[in-house]
């Protein structure tokens, strides 16, 4: 059983296959967490320490027990205003302008299963496979009933947590801040690991001691962002990729957040994560429930790949749905960086022609097709096929691309709406933004309030019907501008503190109503790149585009950031043109395939253009990665071997379960004159097991052991003499019989 009620010292265990998570409800019902690290046995309340913390301040049912402090105690689930100064993951104001909120515990529930939560994306697992505690806590004075929810999915040594928040009483109170998972660690010295980045350069990895203070990282823009990623890292001073402690959390949700990492006055480190509360003030009338949005955790002994494979397990089969979470993706040809708004119906045909004869499986159609979009100034929102632009309707379109025995695939942008478009003029209050102000614009759209069901509605009537119309496989759904001026004009003014909130619902109604509506369709998120590559987007879509950025040297970073919580199958990565439409910068073909390997893989180029000898080399890529996809995409653990953030060297490296295949990509940026030596060090495989490994036109035997610890030399000489920058090198790794 993975959790544990013991009845005699009123404790809570959740164990997953090595981990051990425990709390205890103390004698005035405060629900306190005693431990989560490596496996235990037994209780473990001993840890409790009692000293004076007389100016700390002490709750008043403790009397004259000046050791008993919320100030100091580690906490399940602290709330604002009754002696914990800390971050705190609760806090609520009353109609009569209180503040203080006091949860006491009131009962508990074990169930089979995973929890499910209405109307936002979680975790799921069966009745075999996970396991649910909710924990009730009260607030005798305020009527605030929280059920604190955890599910445990002990196979991946995951645990989420939520929590439902009701108010049970006459008066109406407002949720200030709610956040789902709180950590406090009493003793020890951490790093933060974090993700920041901007457009077109996301994930980038930092890693910083915590110290004295707050440590805080959110986003207030209505997208999870590109700025800061949903997902912290706390690990023990000197985890590696293969060694020491380390915690996550990864927030399942797509609209602002906030993650915090806070060392108090006696150095205990609280680590929290939920919704960004500067947008946030939920009035919550008697008897309406809130539900905070899942955050995922897990922890590893063994340092940062294992907690990185935890989640990707995780992620792969127990949050991403639908009949392609474990199938090998498409090969496909996206027209964006190949003609942007420039084609017609004979282009795009001559492109799946070339396409087809590469071997590649699928035709994505990007932003273009639709209304009078020439370019990015006009027609969102109006989903008409531009038949006078495609000189045909798409339904024919696609039929031909279905004919030459390719799949078709289209984008949209469902939230979005141009101001010079017959949407704009038929609903102008359809727009997010404030009344009698002008709405900021940013790529010359606007939002549309998606947290008007008839917005919805409307949105959903006219994508379905184009989807009905022709024959689509796959959609790109993009989302291009954060939101600015967030008012909703169909809510009153009580209710603008859900607003940012009840967008994001709204986008979950939309993407439940059409993979239902669609279930055999491959969806894949975007949001100018990766700007909502979040768990939240993962339930709906198994795939992100994960930057706007191609330059195969600025992938590497981006692809290795993303790779610390995301599984590779779920990176949209494609090979294009040099040089390169962001950077100008020109990498070879190799290499830019080689790194887009390890994700989706397909092509965002102008096929038409590619040389002889360019369609010889892209026909064996578009081979190897079918013959390596089924190991990449769908069997494998993904292992992190050189960082892009530490140096001129990229590697990673992607393992069978049974540990008989691998494929590892190699990669320098700037090339040396007079180059030192350099092995690269394999990871993952079987220690006494003889492999064969193959590079280019060379191969060599080894063991495991060998090839793990001693590492095989990367002949640097050579880049010298290809005289190349960038230069890759993929190695193919078997078991030998
Ligand atoms: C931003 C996306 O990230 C690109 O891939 C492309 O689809 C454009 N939008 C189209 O407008």
């Amino acid at each position: 059983m993975a959790i544990i009620f013991d009845e005699q010292n009123k404790t809570f265990t959740i164990h997953t296959e090595h981990s051990t998570y425990q709390m205890q409800i103390d004698p005035y019902g405060v629900l306190l967490h005693l431990y989560y690290g490596r496996k235990t046995k037994g209780c473990m309340d001993y840890l409790l320490q009692k000293q004076d913390r007389g100016f700390s301040g002490n709750l008043y049912d403790a009397g004259n027990d000046r050791t008993y402090s919320l100030d100091v105690l580690p906490q399940e689930f602290p709330t604002w205003g009754t002696g914990d100064y800390r971050s705190t993951a609760l806090i609520v104001r009353g109609q009569d302008g209180t503040t203080a909120c006091d949860l006491r515990y009131r009962g508990y529930r074990i169930l089979s299963g995973k929890y499910g939560l209405s109307g936002l994306p979680a975790v799921y697992g069966a009745e075999k496979e996970a396991q649910t505690l909710e924990v009730v806590l009260e607030d005798g004075r305020t009527g605030i009933q929280v059920t604190l929810l955890y599910g445990v999915l002990p196979k991946y040594d995951v645990i989420t947590r939520s929590a439902q928040i009701i108010n049970t009483k006459e008066n109406i109170i407002y949720l200030e801040k709610a956040a789902s998972a709180c950590l406090d660690f009493v003793t020890g010295k951490y790093d933060v690991i974090s993700f920041y980045g901007r457009h077109a350069m996301e994930r980038n990895y930092q890693r910083i001691p915590v110290s004295h203070g707050n440590y805080v990282i959110g986003s207030r823009r209505g997208t999870s962002s590109h700025q800061y990623s949903p997902f912290l890292i706390l690990t023990e001073e000197g985890t590696t990729e293969d060694a020491g402690a380390c915690y996550a959390m990864s927030f399942v949700y797509s609209g602002g957040f906030q993650a915090e990492v806070e060392k108090d006055q006696f150095g205990q480190n609280r680590m929290l994560m939920g919704l960004q509360p500067e947008q946030f003030s939920y009035p919550l009338n008697t008897g309406e429930v809130f539900v905070i949005p899942e955050t995922v955790m897990t922890y590893s002994r063994n340092g940062l790949a294992e907690l990185s494979q935890n989640l990707h397990r995780c992620f792969r089969n127990n949050l991403c749905r639908g009949p392609h979470k474990e199938k090998v993706r498409p090969i496909l040809i996206n027209s964006w960086e190949a003609s942007y708004f420039d084609f017609d119906g004979e282009s795009i045909l001559k492109l799946a022609e070339e396409a087809k004869e590469l071997g590649i499986e699928m035709l994505v159609l990007d932003d273009g097709w639709f209304g009078k979009r020439r370019d990015d100034n006009r027609a969102l929102g109006d989903w008409q096929v531009n038949e006078e632009k495609l000189k045909c309707s798409l339904g024919e379109l696609s039929a031909k691309i279905h004919a030459m025995g390719l799949k078709f695939g289209l984008w949209v942008e469902p939230e979005m709406v141009s101001e010079d478009s017959d949407l704009y003029r038929a609903h102008p209050d359809w727009l997010i933004g404030a009344p009698d102000r002008f709405e900021s614009h940013s790529r010359h759209q606007h939002v549309l309030d998606f947290s008007r069901p008839e917005v919805v509605d409307f949105i959903y009537d006219s994508i379905s019907k184009v989807i009905e119309e022709s024959s689509i496989s796959y959609i790109k759904w993009d989302m291009n501008r954060y939101m600015s001026e967030p008012f909703s004009r169909g809510a009153s003014a009580a209710d603008q503190g859900k607003t940012m909130h009840k967008y994001i619902l709204g986008v979950y109604e939309l993407y439940t109503r059409l993979t239902e509506r669609f279930p055999d369709i491959l969806f894949e998120s975007c949001a100018s790149g990766g700007a909502r590559f979040d768990p939240g987007m993962l339930y709906f879509a198994p795939q992100t585009w994960t930057s706007d950025d191609t330059d195969a040297a600025e992938r590497e970073k981006i692809q290795y950031g993303t790779s610390f919580v995301y599984p590779i199958v779920s990176m949209g990565s494609h090979v294009s043109a040099v040089p390169n439409h962001q950077l100008h910068r020109t990498t070879p073909l190799s290499t830019r395939a080689n790194v887009a390997y390890f994700g989706t893989f397909g092509y965002e180029l102008d096929l038409n253009l590619l040389s002889d000898e360019e369609i010889e080399e892209v026909k064996a890529q578009v081979e190897f990665m079918k013959e390596h996809r089924d190991l990449i995409q769908v069997e494998g653990d993904f292992y992190r071997i050189l960082s892009p953030f530490e140096g001129n060297d990229t590697a990673w490296m992607v393992v069978s379960r049974d540990k008989k295949q691998a494929v590892a990509g190699y990669y320098e940026r700037l090339n040396k004159v007079n180059a030192s030596w350099m092995r690269l060090r394999f990871k993952g495989l079987d220690e006494d097991q003889l492999y064969k490994v193959k590079w280019e036109d060379k191969c060599l035997k080894a063991y495991g052991n060998e090839l793990m610890y001693a590492g095989i030399p990367v002949d640097r000489d050579y880049c010298n003499k290809t005289n190349g920058d960038f230069h890759s090198v993929l190695y193919t790794i078997e078991a030998e019989d």
